[in-house]
């Protein structure tokens, strides 16, 4: 639980996301510390995630007229006011006892999208019904594929918009520094929308393989894609994807869009940065698929930087969780707006008028 009270204002002292992550970091106990800040391993994804933003250099443009600028878009059949959506992010009620409610609520507030995972701390349909805000639902596979498709058939009716399938991360990636905090859910924050589900255990025979025969023994595969998209109307996105070749084979199965995302450098280390593969991305669906990023997004440029290489939108995990464990709803709020208008002035700053415009003329590496 976090060591000091939540803010009920914002001081004005809060200027960026990086603020938010120092108040964070007094708010919450080790414990919770560790889970949200853990990379995988040596942690090298989870900073070139950053650093990959910090050397792409914009340029700028000047004596544009951007009067009548906005950041709207259409994802989906969807009208989004701006490119931010809110990551899944399990568990968020180790970072306030609101949790994914906070998240919602502010969602609503800034006209973001919220994808809600799997792994939340309260109902899917209980966040549906906490505020009015466009829900999308992340999906993990689990053993019992019936109840999969139960998960499923619950967001359909809860009104949940598109199905986000998060496909990196089939075990857990080597979390060394949860492991060194000795990290636990703390008594009574659960995944309760896995509540009543059978989970049998797997036994291995003798010379089978811990991870092969046994934490991969009910991994989800192309096949399980092929029988969802089957399964369901809504828009199905994966997440995860970094290799050309997937992306390949999600657009032949009917996928609707993509999510290029490391999971924020926590499943397999070294793994390049999103924005170094997004290109690749890019090309490989050809203008066919939306294909969204995530990983390392700090500052409104960032965003910037992803749209002019090709990306459609962008989701925030960590800064979400720093406004909320900072103070709660308006935390989250906060963020989202502050990265909205960073975002605005970039774009401004740049010259560009609408998303449209954001291109990669605007970046240095395209005009040296
Ligand atoms: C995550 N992420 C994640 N992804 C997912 O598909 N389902 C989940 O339940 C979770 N849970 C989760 C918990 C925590 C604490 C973090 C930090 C991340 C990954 C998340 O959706 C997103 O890909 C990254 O957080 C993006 O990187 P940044 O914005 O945190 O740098
Ligand atoms: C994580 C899982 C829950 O990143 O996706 O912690």
């Amino acid at each position: 639980m976090p060591v000091k009270p939540y803010l009920s204002q914002i001081p004005n002292t809060i200027a960026a996301v990086s603020d938010y992550k120092a108040f964070a970091r007094e708010r919450l106990d080790d414990n919770a510390w560790a889970y949200l800040h853990s990379g995988a391993a040596d942690e090298i994804t989870f900073r070139n995630n950053r650093l990959a933003f910090d050397q792409c250099a914009l340029l700028n443009r000047v004596l544009a007229d951007v009067r009548g600028g906005h950041t709207r878009l259409e994802l989906f059949g969807q009208t989004l006011q701006h490119p931010i959506l809110l990551a899944p992010v399990a568990y968020q009620q180790l970072f306030h006892p609101e949790g994914e409610l906070a998240a919602v609520r502010a969602a609503a507030a800034m006209d973001a999208v919220m994808v809600v995972s799997t792994l939340a701390s309260h109902t899917l349909e209980d966040i549906a019904h906490h505020a009015y805000a466009p829900l999308w639902f992340q999906l993990y596979f689990q053993q019992d594929r019936v109840f999969s498709s139960s998960l499923v058939r619950r967001a359909e009716a809860a009104g949940y918009r598109a199905l986000v399938v998060t496909v990196d991360a089939p075990l857990a990636g080597v979390r060394n520094r949860e492991q060194r905090a000795g990290f636990h859910l703390p008594d009574g924050i659960a995944a309760v929308n896995l509540r009543g589900m059978q989970q049998s255990p797997v036994t291995l025979a003798q010379g089978q393989s811990v991870v092969f025969d046994g934490l991969m023994a009910h991994a989800p595969t192309w096949r399980d894609i092929e029988r969802l998209r089957q399964l369901t109307d809504l828009p199905l996105l994966l997440k995860g994807i970094t290799h050309p070749a997937d992306a390949q084979l999600a657009m032949q199965l009917g996928v609707n869009g993509l999510i290029v995302s490391n999971h924020g450098g926590r499943t397999l280390d070294t793994v390049p940065a999103t924005l170094h593969v997004l290109p690749g991305i890019v090309a490989a669906v050809q203008g066919q698929l939306p294909v969204l990023l995530d990983g390392g997004v700090r500052r409104g440029t960032d965003i910037v930087k992803a749209l002019a290489l090709g990306a459609s939108a962008v989701l925030i995990g960590r800064p979400m969780i720093y406004g909320m464990a900072t103070a709660g709803a308006l935390g989250v709020a906060h963020v989202l707006r502050l990265l909205w208008e960073e975002m605005e002035v970039a774009m401004a700053l740049s010259g560009c008028r609408t998303l449209s415009d954001i291109t990669p003329n605007i970046l240095a590496i395209n005009n040296t």
